[in-house]
């Protein structure tokens, strides 16, 4: 049955790969950002016990005292762990380290995999009638991401043009299947998206034409070079979208959005 008091329910997008280091929570803060500057309303759900995308957008420790774990695992309402950035229209409920325990914990739970899926379910989000939920996974094929893939109605895929990346890749897409089979029959895959792509290294172009020739459509069209004003933003806790508008990095982020704002509008259609 439809749930009325949702009239468009928010679309969610888990930003996954095991890898470490290959631009998760770079794209997580910046599509964020990017769609927030579009007339979106964005939640990002920081889902690594690293707190990156907290620390990425200016929430402070201290200022984490209602985070992820407590959404997850206590039962705390949407409103008491959702923060303000100082970008508008963008909205965060933080990660600390305890997460990581939340991990194990979750192996004794029999709900273990559908409890952020049921804590979004349950949660009052008319105030802030959001457009989209984007979730930064972790670096493993744990019960985070797991959840996280429960939860959503995507996977966005960001791949670093690397010698290892493909192999990790078929991992991951196993895993979706699994999920897919066992969970959450309607996930999707949003896309591949090439991130610090170097026009001048060989070998992330051969894994960018590799990905294209067999992956097709599912590899986004916008690619995000590597940019040093990507890599700086997070120190002044800004997305790189605030922090240098003009830089190429930001200019990609943007025409990710765009992407991803078109394809939804012809799904929707
Ligand atoms: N387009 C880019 N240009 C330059 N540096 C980048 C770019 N994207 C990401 N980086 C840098 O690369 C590093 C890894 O990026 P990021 O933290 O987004 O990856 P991650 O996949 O979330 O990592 P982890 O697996 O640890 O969570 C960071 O220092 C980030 O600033
Ligand atoms: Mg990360």
């Amino acid at each position: 049955m439809p749930d009325l008091s949702h009239p468009t329910a928010p679309r969610i997008i888990a930003i996954a790969n095991q890898k470490g280091g290959v631009g998760k929570t770079t794209t997580t803060i910046n599509l964020g950002a990017a769609l927030a500057d579009l007339g979106s309303r964005v939640l990002i759900v920081d889902l690594d016990p690293q707190g990156n995308a907290s620390t990425g957008l200016g929430i402070e420790a201290e200022a984490r005292s209602a985070t992820t774990y407590d959404f997850l695992l206590d039962e705390i309402a949407l409103r008491d762990v959702v923060q303000a950035t100082a970008h508008d229209r963008l909205t965060i409920i933080p990660a600390t380290v305890d997460l990581s325990s939340a991990d194990i914990e979750l192996y004794s739970n029999e709900k273990r995999s559908f409890l952020l899926r049921d804590a979004l379910r349950q949660a009052d989000m008319s105030d802030l009638s959001l457009d989209y939920i984007l979730i930064d996974c972790p670096p493993s094929l744990n019960l985070l991401t797991v959840n996280a893939m429960v939860a959503a109605n995507s996977v966005l895929i960001p791949l670093q043009g690397e010698f290892f990346a493909l192999e990790g890749l078929s991992q991951l897409m196993l895993t979706i299947r699994e999920v897919r089979q066992s969970a959450n029959s309607s996930l999707r895959i949003e896309g591949v998206l090439m991130t610090m792509v170097d026009s001048r290294n060989n070998l992330s172009a051969q894994v960018e034409a590799d990905a294209r020739e067999n992956l097709g459509d599912l590899v986004f069209q916008t690619r995000i070079p590597r940019n040093v004003r990507v890599s700086e933003a997070p120190s002044y806790a800004l997305p790189v979208l605030t922090y240098d508008t003009a830089s190429k990095g930001a200019q990609a982020y943007r025409a990710l959005a765009q992407e991803v704002t078109a394809k939804h509008a012809r799904v929707a259609a």
